[in-house]
This record gives C-alpha cells, sequence and structure tokens, in this order.
C-alpha cells in the first residue's frame, strides 16, 4: 500500500516518483532550478538546464519551487 503523503500544494500524492522536464527551446540558463532543486536538475555545458534524476518524496517541494521559481516556466512536473 503506497504511502499517502499531502504535498505543499495541497495534493494528496501516492509517494510515487514524478517525472521533471525542461522545455530547453525556452531555457534561458538562468540556473535557479539547479541552484533550488541541485537533486533533479542540473545545467549542462551549453549552460542549460535538464532534468536528470525523477522527482521523489523526498525531493518534491524543492523540485516544485524550482518549476514555480523558473523565470520563463519551462520546467513541468508530471503530478
Ligand atoms: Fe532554465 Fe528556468 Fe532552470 S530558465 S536554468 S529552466 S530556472
Amino acid at each position: 500500500m503506497p504511502h499517502l503523503r499531502s504535498n505543499k500544494l495541497g495534493l494528496i500524492t501516492k509517494g510515487e516518483n514524478m517525472e521533471a522536464s525542461v522545455d530547453r527551446s525556452g531555457c534561458i540558463g538562468c540556473g535557479l532550478c539547479a541552484e533550488i532543486c541541485p537533486e533533479v536538475f542540473k545545467l549542462d555545458e551549453e549552460g542549460l538546464a535538464f532534468a536528470y534524476a525523477k522527482v521523489t518524496p523526498e525531493n518534491e517541494d524543492n523540485a516544485i519551487d524550482a518549476r514555480d521559481s523558473c523565470p520563463v516556466s519551462v520546467i513541468s512536473i508530471d503530478e
């Protein structure tokens, strides 16, 4: 039975991993996502972000903060 929990948006999640993705065509390389949630986001050698790991229950709040802080809103997280 998955562990039910409520995240900061008030949604009930099942404690399962979620997929994060970056629309790199719009990323301006500000680096906030990798600063806020280095467990999921990194910048590559071109200075553009990509998601290199899944969003887990442990880093979910940071990943959501990163998504919401991106100045060009190119991060999505499957919820
Ligand atoms: Fe790019 Fe947004 Fe991260 S601009 S570096 S995806 S915060």
